[in-house]
């Protein structure tokens, strides 16, 4: 939710800090700051508005030690006052990612005992818990005290004023990396943060606390034992963090798609047939007793669970629910023990999700599967088996190659399952391993429509509604592209199955509703054609993404763009990306924000 970079060195290193703050943006940007020890006093620079706001406050400040901080506001509104780093009597500082959940017990204790809260944040607690035990003990000791009484999730940063060269980070339900540079180390929510001054890193565990100077560190486990973590090469490299040709991250990485496509693939098309032992060892033992499928995730992710569950049932002919994973721990569900609990992912880190996960596992579900495209994620490591999609780091909002990347996962689940249930002969097999070898290409013809879908946008931009329409396995592709469009360009977009329009919202349509749909060559098509004479019946203007040999033409009021090849089952993937592009160019004519849109953050943290 929010990002979180700190330094020790014996450099200035400010210019550290807000180059990694600039590349963890994407988790909040409501406001920014940074705290260093000069001349053994705090120096701290916020501000309400973006990083490069808060590079140019910062110029001339220096110091060898500090913790950095952009924030998506969870308690108090985004402002000066609110944003981190937040300090306790001007000694300690501290930078939060997190929520803490019993922060308003603490404030009131805190209070009676003489502290002043200056913020509407929780973050402000462990400031003031951390000094109140600082007197009794080392900045580490001090640490470990405070966070036995924090309820909650967090990721910390945490330097003393009469500490010129240590920092003491911690981690527990919020992501936390310790970069290890030559006699320099630093702490960086992910790895994009810390690529510009090391490649080395250790991924802290759940409760670990770590004590950190230029030439050492120490780290600890929640129960206060020293431990030692294993040290990771990252294999990510620069440009995949950098903009490079492109305007926008999220243009980049809808052109990203064929790439992250293969990648994801890859193993499997290398291969002449698929086994279960891609989703973990443990698959070959699970998979065979599985009877069901429940897929568990939010957002983009949950509408790639939608297209499996068509997948699942038609392919491999297992059941298949999909639930919005805020909702599941909620209800009161009926466990079955041989159901395959599925989550799916971008980012490994949604609590929404990890929640559900961990409510599924909680209520006698033991068969857990990830699907995810980060590694040594939370999702990751409590799920019994992984698929890891290799998209890269996404770093627009719009989630856009992890949802590709994400249906081709699943889809390569479907297979497994429909082998392991005999359902998939030898050719068929062969068949699909043709057709998902065939798919990088695929995607690199459907992104060829660009300059076509960039002229279309402007029929968008003085729209305040859209609709989108498809059917069967296409209509959670209409869902994802109202998502796409009303996330970035603010028009407010629904998607419905094309056959329910009649039952309410055909009451919508008028000249200015445009009407997108998404029209594949398949067996629903016929049915499509008629629902979309209703709309244009109603003087609606449709924007159809039909396949080459769909037969629908242009006309007055009716814009087609034809589609380069039906891809059968995979279809659902290549649609995507011209919603995708869409979206885009919309936001582009109003002028949004398009990588950070308003109110939004790329990982959510928080339920
Ligand atoms: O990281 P996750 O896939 O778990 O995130 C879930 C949603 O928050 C995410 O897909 C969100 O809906 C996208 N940013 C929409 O583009």
């Amino acid at each position: 939710m929010c990002g979180i970079v700190g330094a020790v060195a014996k450099r200035n290193i400010v210019p550290v800090l807000v180059n990694g703050l600039l590349r963890l943006e994407y988790r909040g940007y409501d406001s920014a700051g940074l705290v260093v020890v000069h001349e053994g006093k705090l120096e701290r620079v916020r501000s309400a508005g973006r990083v490069a706001e808060l590079g140019q406050k910062s110029a001339n400040t220096s110091g060898e030690v500090g913790i950095a901080h952009t924030r998506w506001a969870t308690h108090g509104k985004p402002s000066e006052r609110n944003a981190h780093p937040h300090m306790s009597r001007e000694l300690i500082a501290v930078v939060h990612n997190g929520i803490i959940e019993n922060y308003e017990e603490l404030k009131a204790e805190l209070s009676a005992q003489g502290y002043e809260f200056t913020s509407d944040t929780d973050t402000e607690v462990i400031a003031h818990l951390i000094h109140s035990h600082y007197a009794q003990g080392s900045l580490l000791v001090a640490t470990q005290m405070a966070l036995t009484q924090l309820v909650g999730a967090y990721a910390i940063g945490v330097i003393a004023a009469d500490n010129p060269h240590l920092m003491v980070a911690a981690r527990k339900g919020s992501p936390l990396l310790l970069g290890v540079g030559e006699g320099e180390h630093f702490v960086g929510s992910d790895m994009s943060a810390l690529l510009q001054v090391t490649r080395n890193v250790v991924y802290l565990e759940e409760g670990d606390v770590v004590e950190i100077k230029a030439d050492s560190f120490r780290i600890f486990d929640m129960a206060g034992v020293r431990v030692q973590r294993q040290m990771h090469v990252s294999e990510l490299d620069n440009d995949s963090v950098e903009l490079g040709k492109y305007q926008h991250y999220m243009q980049k990485e809808i052109h990203e798609q064929p790439q992250a496509l293969a990648n994801t693939l890859e193993s499997v098309c290398n291969s002449q047939s698929l086994v279960p032992g891609i989703f973990g060892a443990e698959a070959n033992d699970i998979f065979p007793h599985v009877d069901n499928i429940l897929i568990l995730a939010c957002g983009t992710s949950n509408h790639a669970g939608q297209v499996a569950r068509y997948w699942l049932e038609e392919v491999a002919g297992i059941p298949c629910n999909v639930e919005i994973a805020s909702e599941y721990r909620y209800r009161t569900s009926v466990p079955n023990p041989k159901t395959l609990v599925v989550t799916i992912s971008q980012s490994g880190e949604t609590a929404d999700t990890l929640a559900a996960l961990n409510h599924a596992k909680a209520t006698g579900h033991s068969y857990t599967l990830a699907i995810c495209n980060v590694p040594e994620s939370a999702i990751i490591r409590q799920s019994k088996l992984r698929l890891l999609t290799r998209a890269g780091p996404e770093i627009g909002v719009a989630s856009t190659k992890a949802f590709t990347t994400q249906l081709a996962g699943l889809f390569l689940l479907t297979l497994v399952m429909a082998k392991v249930r005999g359902r998939l002969d030898e050719t068929r097999e062969q068949q699909f391993l043709h057709e998902l070898r065939h798919l990088p290409t695929a995607m690199q013809k459907v992104l060829e429509l660009e300059p076509q879908i960039a002229e279309i946008a402007a029929h968008f931009a003085d729209k305040h509604h859209a609709l989108f329409l498809g059917r069967g396995m296409h209509y959670p592709i209409a869902a994802e592209g109202a998502l796409k469009l009303k996330e970035i360009s603010y028009i407010h977009a629904e998607a419905y199955p094309a056959g329910e329009l009649k039952h309410g919202p055909l009451a919508l349509v008028d000249k200015d509703m445009p009407v997108v749909s998404v029209a594949p060559n398949d067996a629903l098509l016929e049915k499509l054609k008629s629902n979309l004479q209703e709309v244009r019946a109603r003087g609606g203007e449709l924007f159809v993404f039909a396949d080459a040999d769909t037969h629908i033409h242009s006309s007055a009021g009716i814009h087609i763009l034809q589609m380069p090849e039906h891809a059968g089952f995979l279809s659902p993937i290549l649609h995507t990306a011209p919603l995708q592009l869409l979206a885009y160019y919309v936001a582009l004519q109003k002028g949004t924000d398009v990588d950070k849109p308003r109110n939004l953050a790329k990982s959510v943290t928080v339920e």
